[in-house]
């Protein structure tokens, strides 16, 4: 059909003679937008219409958009419901229906467990007089209105018209945040989660416990929160050597309550919480607090004050494993999380080669050296996770010594790691440092606030495909998404964690969110600048030089 007509076809109330924009200030961009020649006005008259008043949730999902158009507009709409009838009038129609058939993209979602296996597709059309919203999911409702309350930030009441059809190219899109080398606030964290859910991110990745810092109550395990969550201070800068610290103490935990309250705040707002306690390395704090755990028990061991990798590491024997077994039950009873991030990442080999126990355990279980240790270590901990239905994430270093049968690969070391893993037919995250590591500088060092090094500015994020070209249709069906990882070394400050991770978690959420066909970075630049300016009443500190 000619467009001109089919645009007539598909806006029956389109006023002639006004100027449609080019493109919709929307971020990450949907899947498929025409853009009609009307304008929706949203007025005293417009009724949120649900269709169906006894489904609470979605209730709660109108109250959204209530909200959105009451802050930007000060006027209250009322929500009605319409459970019997096509809504008439002026409305914001809001629909959990099954989907009919268009160009919908539903065949490609591959089911998994848990949160991953919902459809995420929405539809949305904007006319004359009218928006209606539909998805055969509360998800997708959610994320249609992530656009319509994106879209209301930016028009006010005088929305262009519009036909979306949308529907992520990935089923896992996430932000990672490293809460154990500075620890920050519950209510940054609902900030942070809220900022996330607004670009359509489904999983926070929590990373709990450090070398410098153990973040979560442990009931069984008091000694966790009242000596491994304290440093005595923090090293000032990269003064390693000669060293130099702050001579100021660093503390800070989250009880079970505040867990759980993250949890479901984050839930609330369709986005999983993916907890990381590290194992066998990064694991100085809980044996500062336990070393009976480490290979030298009587060792003395502290919370480390300074940056990078350490030796004391988690001992392989049955004591370790039955303490780390009882973290674990606590972690799951607090994180609904099909996924529990074991970490695995980091862990020199030099408490292992001099403990007595770990060369005898080596030899009786007859394995090779102290890397099929580890990757005995990791299966023990994938069997138990295995068992209580959950499946392990950990970093790619859990692939040396062989892979434990249900883990999922988070590639960091480049994406050699995620490669190897799809092709052993493993889930992965892609997270690779050159584009996903937002503690880089992202722009010249010498204009920047102090970072850990690298240089990773914005483009460079945007010009990131997850999908290696290395792997055949069939292996890249393993590769689940992307991640942008937050660690926090040189970020003390909530406002820092905000300046170092947005807008490149902006470019992260379209990388995860928008076909690589429709990806473009000057189209997100032209985006970006409108959409940074709505987000100004949010309060968050974003990098904002030069796109
Ligand atoms: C990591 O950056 N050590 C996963």
């Amino acid at each position: 059909m000619h467009k001109k007509l089919l645009l007539l076809f598909l806006f029956p109330f389109a006023c002639i003679g006004q100027s449609a924009p080019q493109q919709l200030p929307l971020v990450p961009y949907p899947n498929s937008v025409q853009m009609g020649t009307s304008i929706m006005k949203i007025s005293e008259e417009t009724k949120i219409q649900i269709n169906d008043a006894e489904d609470e949730e979605l209730r709660i999902l109108a109250g959204l958009v209530f909200d959105e158009v009451l802050e930007t507009t000060g006027i209250r709409l009322e929500i009605a419901d319409s459970s019997y009838a096509n809504p008439s009038g002026n409305c914001i129609w809001i629909k959990k229906h099954k989907l009919g058939n268009s160009n919908s993209q539903d065949m490609d979602v591959r089911i998994l467990s848990g949160v991953y296996e919902k459809s995420e597709h929405y539809r949305m059309g904007a006319y004359a007089n009218q928006v209606t919203l539909i998805s055969s999911t509360h998800v997708g409702i959610f994320y249609g209105i992530q656009t319509l309350n994106q879209l209301i930030r930016h028009y006010k009441s005088e929305l262009p018209s519009f036909i979306i059809d949308d529907n992520p190219r990935f089923r896992y899109r996430g932000m990672h945040l490293d809460v154990g080398r500075h620890f920050q606030s519950v209510d940054f964290i609902k900030k942070y989660i809220d900022i996330l859910a607004m670009h359509k991110i489904n999983t926070f990745h929590w990373h709990l416990t450090e070398d410098q810092g153990w973040r979560i109550e442990i009931k069984k395990y008091p000694k966790l929160t009242e000596i491994a969550s304290c440093r005595k201070e923090t090293v000032i800068g990269k003064n390693f050597n000669p060293y130099l610290g702050n001579k100021k103490v660093h503390c800070g935990f989250y009880t079970q309550a505040e867990i759980r309250e993250v949890v479901a705040y984050a839930k609330r707002r369709y986005i999983n919480v993916i907890p990381e306690i590290e194992m066998p390395g990064h694991a100085t704090a809980a044996l500062a607090a336990y070393p009976e755990y480490s290979c030298t028990p009587n060792k003395k061991i502290e919370v480390e004050t300074k940056w990078g990798v350490f030796e004391d590491i988690f001992c392989p024997t049955e004591e370790t494993f039955t303490f780390l077994e009882d973290i674990l039950i606590e972690v799951m009873d607090l994180f609904p999380s099909p996924y529990i991030h074991i970490g695995g990442d980091e862990a020199p080999k030099k408490a292992w080669k001099e403990s007595a126990f770990a060369q005898d355990l080596i030899k009786e279980k007859g394995l090779k050296d102290e890397h099929e240790l580890q990757s005995y270590f990791i299966k023990r901990i994938d069997a138990f996770l295995t068992a209580n239905d959950r499946k392990l994430i950990g970093w790619d270093e859990i692939l040396e010594g062989g892979l434990s049968p249900n883990a999922t690969v988070m590639s960091w070391r480049g994406t050699a790691g995620g490669i190897a893993a799809a092709k052993q037919k493993h889930d992965v995250i892609m997270t690779p440092t050159t584009y996903c590591y937002f503690d880089y500088y992202q722009a010249e060092p010498s204009q920047e606030p102090f970072a850990i090094g690298g240089l990773l500015p914005l483009e460079k994020v945007y010009s990131y495909d997850p999908l290696p070209a290395e792997l055949n249709r069939i292996e890249q069906e393993y590769i689940m998404g992307v991640q942008g990882n937050v660690w926090t070394e040189y970020m003390p400050a909530a406002s820092k964690v905000e300046y170092m991770a947005f807008p490149r978690g902006f470019a992260l959420a379209e990388i995860g969110w928008t076909k690589q066909e429709f990806r473009d970075y000057s189209s997100f630049k032209s985006r970006l600048v409108p959409h940074l300016a709505a987000l100004q009443k949010f309060n968050i500190n974003y990098w904002n030089k030069e796109f």
